[in-house]
């Protein structure tokens, strides 16, 4: 038997103003966007904006519906996007601002299991890593460097054979 520990670094960020410039401006990116998530049945807002290898930005918000399992989060908004407009272009950062109209959110709201799994296909594509930004209305940055160190164990097309 074995057993093996598998973990991964956060790097955690008091204020926004630890960030690079660029990385500033994506976090103001997806903050935006955050505006115009239609969240009517949650209240709970987000805002993502991807940085392309052209240097491109493109944003997301998350957008519900009556059906609530037909809407979708704004993580995959925006990457599902940035494939359709520049296909096979690499995605560097992934940032997400989260906030709520109901209570007061201070801690990074993390990309759910289905974003997870979406997005790591496209880091596993690129062959180079998304790093990831998130930050709440309040609170502290987060920093991961990786989809896979957020999705460890993943299920990918290789399980599927002849590939
Ligand atoms: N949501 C996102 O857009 N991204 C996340 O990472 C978590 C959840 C959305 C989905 C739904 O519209 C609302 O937040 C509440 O779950």
């Amino acid at each position: 038997m074995e057993k093996k520990q598998i973990g991964f670094e956060l790097t955690i960020f008091e204020s926004i103003n630890e960030l690079s410039q660029s990385e500033q401006e994506l976090l103001q990116a997806a903050e935006q966007a955050q505006k115009n998530a239609y969240a009517p049945y949650s209240n709970f807002q987000v805002g993502a904006a991807v940085l392309l290898e052209n240097g491109e930005i493109v944003i997301g918000s998350n957008q519900e519906n009556a059906s609530y399992p037909s809407g979708l989060c704004a993580e995959r908004v925006a990457v599902f996007q940035a494939g359709a407009r520049y296909p096979g272009v690499a995605i560097k950062i992934l940032a997400v601002t989260a906030g709520s109209k109901d209570h007061v959110v201070n801690s990074p709201a993390a990309p759910c299991g289905n974003c997870r799994q979406s997005i790591m296909e496209y880091e596993q594509n690129q062959k180079t890593p998304i790093v990831i930004l998130l930050k709440a209305e309040k609170g502290p940055v987060f920093k991961c460097s990786s989809m896979a160190d957020i999705l460890p164990l993943a299920f990918n097309s290789s399980f599927l054979g002849d590939s």
